[in-house]
């Protein structure tokens, strides 16, 4: 599993979203109290992106239909998407934040 530089640190304010492109594939990441995270960036409702959802704990809610999603594990928390998405570790190495992306 390869791990892509995704940016600073200091890229990722805390308490909002960051699109980013990892290996192709389009990504939010999220500073949640400090921690990183990173899902796919399109709700699988209708593909409305989550980077500048609503950031609520460990929760972000998409801001088109309010389909609430796990930053953590993508798992879908309520609203009408039908199915979660998908979530990649994250890493810090010194300065540099790192995605793990699928092989
Ligand atoms: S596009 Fe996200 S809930 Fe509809």
């Amino acid at each position: 599993m390869p791990w892509i530089d995704i940016g600073l640190a200091s890229d990722f304010p805390q308490g909002r979203g960051v699109a980013v492109v990892a290996d192709g594939r389009r990504l939010a990441v999220f500073n949640a109290d400090g921690q990183l995270y990173a899902v796919d960036d399109l709700c699988p409702h209708r593909r409305f992106p989550l980077n500048d959802g609503i950031v609520q704990g460990s929760t972000v809610r998409c801001r088109t239909h309010g389909s609430c999603f796990k930053v953590d594990t993508g798992e879908l928390v309520r609203g009408p998407a039908g199915r979660g998405i998908g979530a990649y570790a994250v890493k810090l190495e010194e300065t540099r934040v790192l995605v793990a992306m699928p092989d």
